[in-house]
């Protein structure tokens, strides 16, 4: 059977974008974002995404339109008996580990659509929304229905082959996030103290730069926003032709990218100081604080049944990036059918998520790095070591092991003053970049 592929290059623009633009622009680039002090770490990850990010994004979806094959089958082909192969397993790895919590939290954001579909929320509840955030995600069970439901969903669409459900439903729901996003952040700015937030986001407070957790964040927050390093963008590239040209699309899918994420900051941001809410307050800042900026506007309830849907819905197309990840790889190397890869990843990644979703409640206790709870710790691992290792690796592939001229020819770059900045920065800067940014995290630097 002939492998699948995009319908047109659109169809690829717009799915890669689907795959970018997720829980990790909104949800995560906010908590995050507090996290480290706001506006000196926006210009780290700003920087990480144009002297790292982008130009791995273009190796990485080189690497599979060249070899038309998976994250394990690219580098065999490209490679042949050569080790470059285990960090396709690697990324196998890495991707079922963030599937793993990335579904707990859209089962939260499903959770949320449904409540507001009902109108359940659209008044704050009474012991408010704090704590009732608190009580839905440590009960035992409530968190995992949502979050079996998320990823059948995922499995379902996933099922349905590249083209079919997936470009749909981008075409529609990516425009309207970014009208909703838009509107909201109107809102947010019109708050008193939204002036606060605002300063937050773009003042650098440049004190936050001794800390050197800050770099690692960033960094990882680029690779994470742009889903890079565990081969979701390479499977993604493999089903393009190499009649599409590459430079100009990934550019545009990562501007498109980091605007969203900023967007989200403008929603965010003045809101959190509008509520006195901590900026620090970590994963949870989404869910307690945007219901609040709703509960304040008018025909705010409704405004939250689009927000949580189109969440959801980023949330999804991100998810079935992720879990094309094993399925193409067992769909080639095991010779399963889609249905069956897509059904047997799915349950392996629902039961990473048990994992996830208990260490909020009954297994809050349980911190295996450092304060972070389970979901936090897998996060962590993921997004802060195993992506930056995942994509150093595609950039000393493409560096090194091509040569210069396979290199460009991949990327469309050959024969022009932009293809020498490229490859710079792949074999040189970025790797080096990316070795001091994990030194300095590990204190040796
Ligand atoms: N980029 C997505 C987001 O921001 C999440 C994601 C999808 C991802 N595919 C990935 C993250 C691959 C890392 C690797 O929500």
């Amino acid at each position: 059977m002939a492998r699948e592929s995009w319908a047109s290059k659109l169809g690829f623009m717009l799915a890669a974008m689907g795959s970018a633009v997720g829980l990790g622009n909104i949800w995560r680039f906010s908590y995050v974002a507090g996290e480290n002090g706001g506006g000196a770490f926006l210009i780290l990850y700003l920087i990480s995404v144009l002297v790292i990010g982008i130009p791995l994004l273009l190796v990485e979806v080189s690497i599979g339109r060249k070899a038309q094959s998976d994250v394990v089958g690219s580098y065999e082909k490209l490679a042949p008996g050569k080790p470059w192969y285990l960090a396709g397993f690697f990324g196998i790895g890495a991707s079922l580990l963030i599937l793993g919590f990335y579904s707990v939290v859209a089962g939260w954001s499903f959770y949320y659509f449904w409540n507001y579909l009902n109108g359940f929320f659209f008044n704050e509840p009474q012991e408010g929304y704090g704590p009732a955030f608190e009580s839905f995600t440590t009960t035992l069970t409530q968190p995992l229905i949502w979050h079996g439901l998320f990823m059948v969903v995922t499995i379902l669409i996933v099922l349905s082959g590249v083209k079919k459900g997936i470009e749909l439903a981008n075409k529609i729901f990516m425009p309207l996030l970014a009208i909703l996003l838009i509107i909201l952040a109107g809102f947010s700015l019109s708050l008193d103290g939204a002036a606060e937030g605002m300063r937050f986001l773009f003042q650098p407070d440049w004190s936050v730069l001794s800390d050197p957790t800050v770099y690692i964040s960033a960094l990882g927050q680029a690779f994470f926003s742009l889903s890079l390093g565990v081969g979701a963008m390479m499977t993604y590239g493999s089903y393009l032709s190499s009649s599409h040209k590459l430079p100009g699309a990934t550019f545009g899918i990562g501007i498109m990218d980091t605007l969203f994420a900023i967007i989200s900051g403008v929603v965010i941001f003045p809101a959190v100081f509008a509520f006195s809410i901590e900026p620090d307050s970590g994963p949870v800042l989404v869910f307690i604080t945007l219901p609040s900026i709703f509960n304040q506007m008018p025909f705010g309830g409704y405004v939250g049944i689009l927000f949580f849907l189109s969440l959801s819905l980023a949330a999804i197309s991100s998810s079935v990036s992720l879990l094309e990840v094993p399925v193409s790889y067992l769909m080639r190397a095991a010779s399963w059918t889609r249905r069956k890869a897509a059904m047997v990843s799915g349950l392996i990644i629902f039961i990473l998520g048990i994992g996830a979703s208990l260490g909020m409640g009954v297994l809050a206790g349980v911190t295996p790095i450092g304060e972070n709870n389970i979901m936090d710790s897998m996060d962590y691992i993921a997004s802060n070591i195993f992506l930056p290792l995942g994509g150093m690796t595609m950039a000393l592939f493409v560096g090194w092991h091509f040569t210069k001229r396979t290199a460009l020819e991949a990327a469309d770059l050959s024969g022009t003053g932009l293809g020498s900045v490229w490859y710079g920065l792949v074999r040189y800067i970025a790797p080096i970049l990316i070795v001091i940014i994990f030194l300095q995290a590990l204190g040796l630097f």
